[in-house]
């Protein structure tokens, strides 16, 4: 493929079929280092199928998938996640036992050089990384706003602050490349507006962002390009001013109505 040097992700040809069903029908996105890409569309359009492929969740039937011009179908998501690609869940329900500090810490351990073994051999260098880690986290805590919830197990959390706590483990983890799948569903308005903050702050970190979201007005600040999923199939792709625009992209919503007063 011919690509300029800047693409972090590019997908050709994705299709995935689930018995009759067609979840992804060839659809082709790419995505250049630093750039906010929205995926939007009604429900079971095929979003968080994508995501899915792209994290090594489910396997394409067809297409490609280059990470920084690698070749990632077939990889494993654990070997996925260690190549810098971090993913928040539309229901953060994963280590119901473990605690917000921990949950951190522990995206954060995925992604630091030191191995186990390499920790217990060279106690020196992983002591540094180790207080690097823990400031960085400590960061994070505040500037998500989970202080109250550093030392309080996920099943005791509330549903925003999971989801508060899933996009911070994501920043911990110091990603190449983000995949959000619905942060915003289900929040308030002022945790809704943090999470705004959260992904305004890894844009200015020149993080790769996909974000599939319904909340057109985060969707049309945050987003450079704007690409629209429906019945699996890649119905349209432009900025957001554009997509707000296709008239396509507004029956696809129920005759336009949810989008306009979205857009309000
Ligand atoms: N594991 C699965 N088995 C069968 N069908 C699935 C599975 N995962 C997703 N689908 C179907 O694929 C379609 C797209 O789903 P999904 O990607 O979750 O949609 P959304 O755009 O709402 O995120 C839906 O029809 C859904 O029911
Ligand atoms: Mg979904």
């Amino acid at each position: 493929m011919d690509q300029p040097a800047d693409i972090i992700l590019a997908i050709e040809n994705l299709s995935l079929g689930f018995r009759g069903l067609k979840a992804l029908d060839g659809v082709g996105l790419s995505a250049r280092k630093g750039e906010t890409i929205s995926v939007i569309g009604p429900n079971g359009a095929g979003k968080t199928c994508l995501i899915n492929c792209i994290t090594g969740y489910y396997r394409p039937r067809e297409g490609c998938i280059l990470y920084r011009g690698r070749n990632i179908i077939g990889m494993k998501p654990h070997q996925i996640a260690r190549l810098g690609i971090g993913r928040t869940f539309q229901d953060p329900t994963t280590f119901p036992h473990m605690k917000g500090l921990d949950i951190l810490m522990a995206g954060r351990y995925l992604h630091t050089r030191t191995s186990l073994l390499e920790g217990l051999l060279f106690f020196g260098r992983s002591r540094a990384e180790e207080l690097a880690s823990r400031q960085r986290v400590e960061e994070i805590v505040a500037f998500a706003r989970i202080e109250e919830v550093r030392k309080v197990p996920v099943l005791a959390m509330t549903y925003g602050q999971r989801k508060q706590v899933e996009i911070a483990r994501v920043m911990a983890m110091g990603p190449g490349l983000v995949l959000l799948d619905e942060p915003m569903s289900g929040l308030d308005e002022f945790m809704k507006e943090v999470v705004n903050e959260l992904i305004l702050d890894m844009r200015q970190r020149n993080i790769t962002i996909i974000l599939i979201e319904h909340d057109m007005r985060a969707v049309m600040e945050l987003s450079d390009r704007v690409v629209v999923l429906d019945h699996g199939k890649k119905i349209a792709e432009g900025t957001p001013t554009e997509i707000m625009r296709d008239e396509q992209v507004a029956e696809a919503y129920l005759g336009g109505l949810s989008y306009e007063r979205e857009a309000a």
